[in-house]
C-alpha cells in the first residue's frame, strides 16, 4: 500500500523520547552460558551488547513521556496513542490502555503488531488519523523481547533486546513531515520468523537476511519515487537495527553513503518496534538531523513486514 501525504494537512514530528533498560548484556556475558563468542557475534551481526529488562508499558511511558515533554505538550493535548508492539504485557487488556492510564491520556489507545516495521507503519496510521482530524498523535515503538528469547538457543539469543521509542507527530498547514509511505506484508512467509504462545522465537536466520535486503530495497525505492526524490536526495537512511551487515548490502545496493547510515545496533541489539524511533532518537540527539533534511526510514520483519517512509524534518 503506498500513497502520498495530502498536501492541505501535513503531519511533523515535534517531540521525541526513548526509553532503555539500565541493564547491559555484553556479548562476553552470553559467552558465559552459549557457546558463542564476542567476535562471532561482533562480526556476523555488528552486535556489542543489549539492554535487558523493565516491561513494555514502563519503556513506553518513559519514551511516551519524554516525547511529550519536548513537544512541550500536556497528556490532555494527545489526541490518539499508537503502540506498535510485538511483546505486549499481557493478551487482554492492550497495553497501550496501561500506558494511556500511566501518562494521564484522556484519548483512544490501541496495540498493533506489524513487528520490525511497526514504528513506519505507524508513522502512516497516525497520519492517516491526523488527515481525519486528530491533531496530536503520540507513536511510541516498545518491545521486552528478552520475555520471548530462548536464552539456550546461540542463534537468537545472541540477536534481540529491550527498548522503546516515541515521537509525537502534530497536524501542521505547513508542508514538509511525513511526505510518502510504502506499506507491504507477505504472510506466506510466516515460517521464516515466529513465536508461538507460549513459546520462544524461533528464526531461518540466512533466509530472512535475503528477504530483508530485497524488501528494503523495494520498500525505500517505492517510498522515494512516492515523495518525488531519490536516493541522492536523502540525508539519513534510518533502517531497521536487525544486523549490521543486512544495513550495509542494502545500503551500498541503494547508493547511500556510510555516513549517512544511522546505527544504534551495536549498543541496543535488535529491539524490532522500537529500533527505527531508537536510531531516529539517537540521531537527533547527536545533532546529526538538521531543519528541511530528509530521512529515509525504512523496516522489514516478522510477517513478514515491510516498511519505508519519508519524512521531512521541520524547524
Ligand atoms: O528483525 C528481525 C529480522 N531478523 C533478522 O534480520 C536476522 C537476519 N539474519 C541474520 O542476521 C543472520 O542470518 C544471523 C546473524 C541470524 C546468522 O548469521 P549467518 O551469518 O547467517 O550465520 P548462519 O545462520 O549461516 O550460521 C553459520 C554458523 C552455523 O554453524 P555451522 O552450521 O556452519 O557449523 C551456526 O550454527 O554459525 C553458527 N552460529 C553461531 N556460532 C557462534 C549461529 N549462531 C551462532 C552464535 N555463535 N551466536
Amino acid at each position: 500500500m503506498t500513497a502520498p501525504a495530502t498536501p492541505s494537512r501535513y503531519s511533523h514530528v515535534t517531540g521525541w523520547g526513548l526509553a532503555l533498560p539500565e541493564k547491559i548484556v555484553t556479548n562476553d556475558d552470553l559467552s558465559k552460558t552459549l557457546d558463542t563468542s564476542d567476535a562471532w557475534i561482533t562480526e556476523r551481526t555488528g552486535i556489542k551488547e543489549r539492554r535487558i529488562g523493565g516491561t513494555t508499558k514502563d519503556l513506553a511511558v518513559e519514551a511516551g513521556s519524554k516525547a511529550l515533554q519536548v513537544a512541550g505538550l500536556s497528556p490532555s493535548d494527545i489526541d490518539l496513542l499508537l503502540l506498535a508492539t510485538t511483546t505486549p504485557d499481557k493478551t487482554i487488556p492492550a497495553t497501550s490502555c496501561a500506558v494511556q492510564e500511566a501518562l494521564g491520556l484522556a484519548c483512544p489507545a490501541l496495540d498493533f503488531n506489524a513487528a520490525c516495521s511497526g514504528f513506519v507503519y505507524g508513522l502512516a496510521l497516525a497520519h492517516g488519523q491526523i488527515l481525519a482530524g486528530a491533531n496530536r498523535v503520540l507513536l511510541v515503538g516498545a518491545e521486552t523481547l528478552s520475555r520471548f528469547v530462548d536464552w539456550q538457543d546461540r542463534t537468537t539469543a545472541v540477536l534481540f533486546g529491550d527498548g522503546a521509542g516515541a515521537v509525537v507527530l502534530e497536524a501542521s498547514d505547513q508542508p514538509g513531515g511525513l511526505r510518502s509511505w510504502s506499506l507491504a506484508a507477505d504472510g506466506s512467509l510466516e515460517h521464516l520468523l515466529l513465536c508461538d504462545l507460549p513459546g520462544t522465537i524461533v528464526m531461518k536466520g540466512r533466509e530472512v537476511f535475503r528477504k530483508a535486503v530485497a524488501a528494503m530495497m523495494a520498500a525505500s525505492q517505492e517510498a522515494l519515487e512516492r515523495a518525488g526524490i531519490t536516493i541522492d536526495d536523502i540525508n539519513l537512511l534510518i533502517p531497521h537495527q536487525a544486523n549490521t551487515r543486512i544495513i550495509s548490502t542494502a545500503a551500498q545496493r541503494m547508493g547511500a553513503p556510510p555516513e549517512k547510515v544511522v546505527e544504534v545496533l551495536s549498543w541496543t541489539g535488535n529491539t524490532s518496534s522500537a529500533s527505527i524511533p531508537t536510531a531516529l532518537v539517537d540521531a537527533i540527539e547527536q545533532g546529526r538531523v538538521k531543519p528541511g533534511d530528509l530521512l529515509l526510514l525504512v523496516g522489514f520483519g516478522a510477517g513478514m513486514t515491510s516498511a519505508g517512509a519519508v519524512l521531512e524534518w521541520g524547524s
